[in-house]
């Protein structure tokens, strides 16, 4: 598998390791999360709130209204990539989509098919790699939606958009709000605003070791994983060239998970640097993109 650690221990390393076995080492750990988020995502307000929807999925439909034919999700088929434990996707659902949720993992699927049934929600449920999605899933969709915690897992974003390009219709749209590559350069745990991780994809793989997930919770025991890093240039060019026409690119100094302890809460569920450090590095970055019809 072609494992060549530069620092078996040391967080962030450059490693040499092909995607099969990556993957594979990211899986156990995206399954091992599952329990734990489920505790942690807050799930009750679904329950005793018929109208809730979370916070993600609300901000990104205000994002999108625009770019949207009847300014909603209301009727569109719409495929949400790495849906995980369906918190998002069934909050689209909620707004009137019909909504195909992706994952690789097997028990994230589990879950979020529990939380629709006990919802009254019907969704598609597809287990595959996002990145052989196109040839898993059935059907064409208005909308491809992705957001927080997705390109990073994955090696190739050439791939990737491919398959966005491929489950949409003509004249589809693509979302994509993720955390802003610049956002995962900092050091989370030094007291200022401190760059430490490469910016620039190389094909080498950063090897992480986290005892706890960002949404805390008990302990991990399979700690360890890969990311890929992809500049905003390398996201923007990759769905270019599978053949979508940008619409839109943003940046905001908010995120939806506490990347750093430094980090305080500003409404909505997000979170951000402390006053007077906000405009000095992106958290997010937004992407919108069309098919051509
Ligand atoms: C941080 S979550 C993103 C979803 C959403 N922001 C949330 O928190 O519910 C990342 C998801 O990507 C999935 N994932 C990671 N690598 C994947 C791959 N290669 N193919 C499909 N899903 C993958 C994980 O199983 C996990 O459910």
């Amino acid at each position: 598998m072609g494992h060549d650690i530069e620092n078996e221990n040391s967080d962030g390393a450059d490693v040499t390791i092909d995607w099969d076995a990556g993957r594979a080492t990211n899986l156990v750990n995206w399954e091992e999360r599952v329990p734990i988020h489920e505790g942690a995502y807050g799930i009750d307000p679904f329950r005793v709130d018929p109208m809730h929807v979370s916070s993600v999925v609300r901000s990104d439909l205000a994002a999108l209204a625009r770019f949207l034919p009847d300014g909603g999700v209301s009727g569109l088929d719409v495929c949400h990539l790495q849906c995980h434990i369906g918190t998002d996707t069934v909050s689209l659902a909620r707004a009137g989509a019909r909504v195909t949720g992706v994952d690789f993992s097997p028990a994230a699927l589990a879950s979020a098919a529990g939380l629709a049934e006990e919802l009254g929600l019907e969704v598609t449920w597809v287990e595959t790699d996002v990145l052989e999605a196109r040839a898993a899933v059935r059907g064409d969709f208005d909308l491809v939606y992705t957001s927080i915690g997705t390109i990073c897992w994955l090696d190739d974003l050439d791939r990737w958009a491919a398959q966005i390009a491929g489950l949409l219709r003509p004249g589809g749209t693509f979302y994509i709000r993720d955390s802003h590559p610049v956002l995962l350069t900092i050091d989370p745990d030094a007291a200022e605003l401190v760059q430490r991780d490469r910016y620039f994809a190389n094909g080498l793989a950063q090897q992480w070791f986290g005892e706890y997930t960002y949404a805390g919770g008990t302990k991990l025991t399979a700690t360890r994983t890969y990311e890929w890093p992809h500049p905003l240039s390398e996201v923007v060019n990759a769905l270019i060239g599978a053949g979508l026409e940008l619409l839109r690119l943003d940046e905001d100094w908010r995120l939806p998970w506490k990347f750093s302890s430094r980090m305080v809460e500003v409404g909505d569920g997000d979170w951000a640097w402390p006053e007077g450090e906000r405009d000095r590095s992106p958290a997010t970055f937004t992407v919108v993109a069309r098919k051509p019809a």
